[in-house]
């Protein structure tokens, strides 16, 4: 009879922490996706990222075109490879990334043979990106598509197609403030089983096929672990819920606030955003109020609210990185705030924060 060297009970929680709940967390998105994909569960959505990137080529002197407003870990992976991002611009009719913008730049940069290595659009604020503009420029110039949709789990672009399908790759990230969290986790979803293949093996320390530890190049400890899966497992039951009640909480948000000089995250139409976070733009010349005078006005009531990305190219790390774009999203940055959005936010909850907002927009400027 074959023996284990380890004994019984550690079998389940030993390294690396693969097993059952890990590959059915897999199945399950994958499924929910309803898409031809591969799903690897990693440690993080920055982990993702830095794979896919890795997987993609992405190295010293490569450029890799990423849109500006983002999160850290939705950039930072780009740096980690030694690469240089260049930076692009939001459209105003969707917050997400300008295709003409991109467009233009691709045919420049071909011209004068400095096409990127990668594009990254971010999904923001649980929007989808144009995924057919993006999937038909990328397939034109023959770059690598990795769409950051860490924030748009359970959005849809046009046709009921998910967001996370997009690209050669998309990364998802199970963070604590994310729809479904794993505590903390990503996913890299493919459609190149080679990918999958190869993020499984990087993720993993990068062993060789051998009974010691036997290594051709390097890797990271970056899978997701069987515990955090099952908590995953869990969470994909709630997800559909969880986004019906986000986009109710916007919608609630809306009705109650909207006048002249606050405007809402548009979503395009055909779009299903999943209002991860409700974000809204406020014009001071027209209400009379700034951004900063309503987050500070709910901090004073022990509400959080928080300004939206910091765009990366205003960031000092990347003072003096290429950006291509008119500010669009430098003004979203200085005017814009995301609400208070929990999926278990209560309704009064929700009514206290419109409530301490409309005593302020009425106050006698
Ligand atoms: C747009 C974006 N990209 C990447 C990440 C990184 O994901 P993680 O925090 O799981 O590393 C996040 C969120 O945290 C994000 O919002």
């Amino acid at each position: 009879m074959k023996r284990s060297a380890w004994p019984r009970r550690s079998r389940r929680i030993s390294w690396p922490p693969l097993g059952p709940q890990l590959d059915a967390f897999e199945a399950a998105v994958r499924d929910y996706l309803g898409a031809d994909v591969h799903c690897v569960g990693l440690s993080s959505g920055s982990a993702a990222l830095h794979l896919a990137l890795r997987i993609a080529g992405v190295g010293p002197g490569d450029e890799v075109w990423i849109s500006s407003m983002t999160f850290a870990g939705g950039i930072f992976p780009v740096n980690y490879l030694g690469a240089t991002p260049r930076f692009f611009d939001l459209d105003p009719a969707s917050w997400t990334v300008d295709i003409g913008l991109l467009a233009e730049e691709l045919a420049r940069a071909a011209r004068a043979n400095r096409l990127p290595r990668a594009i990254v659009p971010t999904d923001l604020y649980g929007q989808s990106v144009d995924l057919d503009a993006l999937e038909t420029l990328s397939a034109r110039y023959g770059v690598r598509l990795i769409v950051d949709s860490a924030e748009s789990l359970g959005a849809s672009w046009r046709n009921g197609r998910k967001a996370g399908t997009g690209g050669d790759a998309a990364i998802l990230s199970f963070n604590g403030n994310k729809i479904i969290t794993t505590s903390g986790g990503g996913m890299l979803v493919t459609r190149h089983k080679a990918w999958a293949n190869e993020a499984r093996f990087l993720a993993t320390q990068a062993r060789d096929p051998a009974p010691h530890y036997e290594h051709s190049t390097f890797g990271y400890n970056y899978r997701l672990s069987n515990i955090c899966a099952a908590i995953g497992l869990g969470q994909m039951q709630v997800l559909d819920s969880r986004v019906a009640r986000r986009r109710e909480i916007f919608a609630r948000y809306k009705a109650a606030l909207s006048r002249p000089g606050i405007i809402f995250m548009p979503e395009p139409e055909g779009l299903d955003s999943t209002r991860w976070l409700t974000a809204l733009t406020i014009d001071p010349a027209e209400t009379g109020v700034t951004r900063e005078d309503i987050r500070l006005m709910l901090l004073d009531h022990q509400i959080e609210s928080r300004p939206l990305w910091k765009p990366m190219h205003l960031q000092p790390l990347y003072a003096g990185a290429p950006y291509h774009g008119s500010g669009v999203d430098g003004v979203l940055f200085e005017t814009g705030l995301c609400l208070p959005s929990g999926s278990d936010m209560t309704d009064q909850q929700q009514d206290e924060v419109t409530g301490h907002i409309l005593a302020l927009l009425s106050e006698p400027g």
